[in-house]
């Protein structure tokens, strides 16, 4: 017997389980279909909280070593237990998947466990039953970007999974892409006392980001002990009994040189998953990078089927896929749901982090947009001079007309807290001015903000 419901949201990642809970929140009998033993998707079991648990753990680890001393805490050398800093990372994991498993039960959410197959508009097949719906919402993420010839067998040539439960840490460490993934689990290892290098094909890091950020930012790490090969590519990994033989070219091609690594993380990107899903039997049509096409109303060119997070274009965050996912249960609930694709900040989490929300300055001056920037370090910041994090800046871009503020870059311990700032002022159309007439509370690292904005047309007061 075939059950019905209003909606079957395919996938339980952060885009899925959210959007399952608001449209259950606003009245729909809701499934949601996961073929994983535990609810939460790539993010929670195997990318943003299990790395974020790591990064958390190594960065205290390392204090231990270059923060301690200068403030008086005589522990001696720290001595690492990888064992059980992997299981604190496991429990942050159960912590989290559970909890959306109560969310579930709660809201009334049936979770289908299997693997969900469109077989037609309206009917999603499980195993043997087929769910008839009025609504499907395809959330099924992404999946980690191979490079052809080298294998990954997630113990010496690793993905992020495999990077996420090394049991010893690696000495040498080579990292093939200078992004998000490859900076933040680098990060974790270098700190735990991998040597790293990063093999990056393009001539700079996270590409994307404000130039004058990334410039500063590959001081920072190199400065922490990474090493960078920039403009060149991996072609060959070669396993050899005393670990893995690395072939490192120019990315325009020439000579290769080989280097020698433990391990191996490929990290060059992630690609939209849609394996086993029937799409081309639904007839739901994808881009030439296998993303699922839709329309701004998230709506695939198939009536009553929808798509969104990782399997969509955009980038690859788990809150622009929540956003969706909340926007389009408001919609199917009847109600106004939409996602403001302008103020979405992005973050890189490693010491210090790098955090950014709207236009950087090559975006501006590509778009003809005359700007104001105001800038203003955490060198002359209070709390940074008593806390000792005094890396990083705050850099604010303000539409010269208007004063609207347009992109906000923050690199500086905990800028990743400290953009949701810039959000919320950005939302809400402020202006630099808007920000720098604001009360901050001090002594915060976020007066660094205020003292930005003020920097935008006029003078900060502590510089
Ligand atoms: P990414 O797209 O951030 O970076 C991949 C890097 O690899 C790029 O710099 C690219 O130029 C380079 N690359 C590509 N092919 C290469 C090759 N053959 N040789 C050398 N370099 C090469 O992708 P990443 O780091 O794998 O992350 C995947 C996705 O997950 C991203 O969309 C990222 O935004 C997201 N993510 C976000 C996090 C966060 O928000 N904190 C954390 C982890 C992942």
């Amino acid at each position: 017997m075939a059950d019905a419901f209003d909606l079957v949201v395919i996938g339980s990642g952060p885009g899925g389980y959210e959007c399952a809970i608001k449209a259950a929140q606003l009245g729909l009998n809701v499934a949601c279909v996961e073929k994983n033993p535990t609810l939460g998707g790539t993010c929670l079991n195997i990318g943003c909280i299990p790395s974020k648990a790591l990064l958390h753990a190594s960065e205290l680890f390392a204090e231990v070593t270059h923060a301690f001393p200068g403030m008086g805490i005589e522990v001696g050398a720290p001595k690492l237990n990888l064992k059980q800093m992997l299981s604190f990372k496991q429990e942050a994991i159960d912590g989290n998947t559970k909890g959306i498993e109560f969310l579930y039960k709660k809201n009334k959410i049936e979770w289908v466990k299997g693997l969900g197959v469109i077989a037609a508009p309206g009917k999603v097949k499980v195993g043997d039953r087929v769910l008839e719906t009025k609504n499907i919402v395809i959330a099924t993420g992404s999946d980690v970007a191979r490079l052809p010839g080298i294998e990954i067998d997630e113990k010496t040539v690793v993905s992020s999974t495999g990077a996420l439960a090394f049991e010893k840490v690696p000495e040498r460490l080579l990292v093939i892409g200078g992004g998000v993934i490859g900076l933040e689990l680098g990060s974790v290892w270098g700190r735990l006392g991998a040597k790293v290098t990063v093999v990056e094909f393009l001539d700079a890091i996270l590409p994307g980001m404000d130039g004058e950020v990334v410039k500063n930012f590959t001081r920072i790490l190199k400065k922490q002990g990474f090493e960078f090969k920039l403009g060149s590519k991996v072609t060959k990994v070669e396993k050899t009994k005393a670990g893995l033989k690395v072939s490192v070219e120019p990315a325009a091609g020439g000579d290769a040189q080989v280097l020698e690594a433990d391990a191996v993380l490929v990290a060059v990107g992630r690609v939209a998953y849609t394996q086993g899903l029937g799409l081309e039997a639904a007839g739901v049509k994808t881009d030439k990078r296998g993303r699922v096409e839709v329309d701004a109303g998230l709506k695939t060119n198939v009536d009553g089927i929808y798509a969104i997070g990782d399997v969509i274009a955009g980038p690859m965050l788990a809150h622009k896929a929540m956003e969706e996912g909340v926007a389009l249960a408001e919609r199917l609930a009847g109600h106004y749901g939409a996602v403001n694709y302008d103020v979405i900040p992005g973050v890189v989490y490693t010491g210090p982090e790098v955090a950014s929300v709207g236009k950087t300055e090559e975006q501006l001056k590509a778009e003809g947009i005359d700007y104001n920037a105001g800038k203003f370090p955490f060198t002359a910041n209070g709390r940074a001079k008593a806390n000792k994090t005094t890396e990083g800046f705050v850099k604010i871009l303000a539409d010269k007309k208007t004063d609207r503020v347009l992109g906000v870059h923050i690199i500086g311990a905990n800028a990743g807290e400290m953009i949701q700032e810039a959000v919320v002022a950005m939302e809400f159309a402020g202006s630099s001015e808007d920000i720098a007439r604001m009360c901050f509370a001090h002594p915060t690292m976020s007066e660094a903000v205020k003292e930005a904005a003020l920097a935008v047309t006029g003078l900060p007061i502590h510089m």
